[in-house]
């Protein structure tokens, strides 16, 4: 499973590409807006740092304005994927996008039917949100499970995108239903790294080693 993280704050993304563990990156308006700087610069310092896709979102509503408003992203680097919302417009965006060789990734996917839809369109990602089915009571996993049932009959190669990550036991569970990628904040990263025992079982051979005689 690919790992992307899910942050637009540079000294994230330096700490993350240090533990060698980062495939891309996902932005989104808001994680951008989060920064407080200029879109185009801090993309550029992004596509700098990672080798892998970048994800920049258009917020033009029509097709038109979305493949207008892209050409400053996709010149930054040929690793910029262009995030496309899941509307009418979005998905006739990413399938003209995908005529012109440019790669998309259809944002805010609620139903299986939505992400079915964008791999038709041409999407190279879906981007399915599982946290934020959660938090209004919806098992935002079995999103993912449906999506991976309809890819199994079917040859698209559209990669499945879990997206709104908000703990570990999401990522193991994207990880155990084959998704493709997970896209991850940071804090999540690094409690994937840690467990208890781990920290304990270090400390007790590091305090057993001070024993052994020089
Ligand atoms: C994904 O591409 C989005 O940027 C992100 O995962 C949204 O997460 P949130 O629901 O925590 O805002």
């Amino acid at each position: 499973m690919q790992i992307f993280l899910d942050t637009a704050n540079l000294q994230e993304i330096k700490e993350a590409v240090a533990l060698g563990l980062i495939d891309g990156v996902t932005t989104n308006p808001s994680l951008i807006a989060r920064e407080g700087r200029r879109f185009l610069e801090v993309l550029a310092e992004i596509c700098a740092l990672v080798d892998g896709p970048i994800s920049a979102e258009v917020v033009a509503t029509t097709a038109v304005g979305m493949l207008e408003e892209s050409k400053p992203l996709t010149a930054v680097s040929p690793n910029v994927v262009i995030k496309v919302p899941m509307t009418a417009e979005g998905l006739k965006a990413v399938r003209l996008f995908s005529e012109q060789g440019v790669k998309t990734n259809v944002t805010l996917i609620f139903s299986a039917l939505q992400a079915m839809l964008a791999a038709k369109a041409g999407a190279a990602y879906v981007s399915p949100f599982i946290g934020r089915l959660d938090d209004i009571s919806q098992v935002g996993m079995e999103l993912v499970e449906d999506i991976l049932d309809i890819w199994d009959h079917y040859d698209f190669s559209t990669e499945v995108l879990v997206a709104s990550v908000r703990n570990p036991v999401h990522v193991l569970d994207a990880a155990r239903l084959g998704a493709h990628v997970v896209t991850l904040p940071h804090a999540v990263l690094l409690q994937l790294l840690k467990h208890p025992l781990t920290e304990l079982g270090i400390e007790k051979f590091l305090k057993d080693w001070n024993r052994v005689p020089v």
